[in-house]
């Protein structure tokens, strides 16, 4: 039987890819609202999908501000509550799990609102950086 042998060079190996995908930044801004791909991704997924509810920056409206909301909840209760909706005191929150638009673009639209509840993008259109 072959034995799967991890060498002090693979194990380095795995430990710098690791140590790269976590410390990547969920989103960069430039210039108050230059945004890299997958945050623009998400603020034009937000607008398409979220927005009619909670705002066009997610500032609220008929549903609560969650640049607020990403600062009181995790990461999995965000995609819990966007998965299989939320009928609590404020509303309904419809599930998504059925739009594969959204469930494909979970983490880019985190990645947009983490930004707004960051502080590092304001209620301002946001635009590709070049
Ligand atoms: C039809 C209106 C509507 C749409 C569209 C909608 N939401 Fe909501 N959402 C709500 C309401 C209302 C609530 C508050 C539920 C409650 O009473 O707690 C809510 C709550 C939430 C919460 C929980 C906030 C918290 O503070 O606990 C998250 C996260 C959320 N929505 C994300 C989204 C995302 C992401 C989208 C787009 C994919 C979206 N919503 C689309 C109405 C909507």
């Amino acid at each position: 039987m072959k034995k799967l042998i991890i060498t002090p060079a693979l194990s380095l190996l795995l430990a710098f890819s690791t140590a790269t995908i976590a410390d990547e930044p969920l989103y960069t801004v430039t210039n108050g609202n230059e945004v890299d791909e997958q945050t623009f991704n998400g603020f034009r997924l937000h607008r398409n999908f979220c927005a009619r509810c909670h705002g066009t920056f997610s500032e609220g409206m008929a549903g609560p501000n969650l640049a607020h909301s990403l600062n009181r909840i995790t990461k999995e209760e965000f995609v819990d509550t966007v998965t299989n909706g939320k009928m609590g005191q404020i509303g309904m929150m419809p599930p998504w799990s059925h739009v594969p638009q959204v469930m494909e673009g979970m983490d880019a639209i985190y990645s947009y609102l983490r930004a707004r509840a960051d502080g590092a993008l304001g209620e301002v259109r946001p635009v590709l950086a070049k």
